[in-house]
């Protein structure tokens, strides 16, 4: 198992929130990043295990892999700022996987409100791209943030698919 960074959130849920509150990221809450990442891929196969119609099983897990190229982006903006990367966990090494929290029931309000979710994502990229103050940082976050953008409206479309 992966270490958890100092004063790192115990759990998935609060390692979020502490994500969403932070908009000048130090090293700490990076590795955090690149954790909860990480365990998206996870989170979207759970998801996509509930469904039968393949289109929005795919719409998932195409959202799944993304994540975890986010968390290796993450890792070398770490890089660019200490000069060493981070290391990406798999999943069975990923602290955050370790005590698994059901997956939500797959409905189309959820995977909107999920959609929402993701487009906060890309704002929240974007702020870290301007406060982080490493020009190869902020273009890796931005590159992070532009899927986000993407991840939203393919879960707009996948629930758009289960409401028909
Ligand atoms: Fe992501
Ligand atoms: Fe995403």
């Amino acid at each position: 198992m992966q270490e958890l960074p100092p004063g790192a959130p115990a759990t998935l849920g609060e390692a979020f929130g502490l994500i969403n509150a932070t908009t000048h990221p130090g090293v700490d809450v990076l590795k955090v990043m690149v954790l909860v990442e990480a365990a998206g891929k996870r989170l979207y196969e759970d998801l996509a295990d509930q469904v039968a119609d393949p289109a929005v099983k795919a719409l998932l897990c195409h959202n799944g892999r993304e994540e975890l190229a986010h968390a290796h982006r993450v890792a070398r903006a770490i890089g660019a700022l200490t000069g060493s990367d981070y290391p990406v966990p798999a999943p069975e090494a990923n602290p955050y996987l370790a005590n698994p929290v059901p997956a939500k029931p797959v409905t189309v309000e959820m995977l909107n409100g999920l959609a929402a979710a993701e487009f906060g994502g890309e704002a929240l990229y974007e702020k870290w791209a301007t406060t982080i103050g490493n020009a190869e940082a902020a273009a890796l976050f931005r590159l992070n943030g532009a899927e986000e953008s993407q991840h939203g409206a393919r879960l707009q479309q996948a629930a758009a698919l289960l409401a028909a």
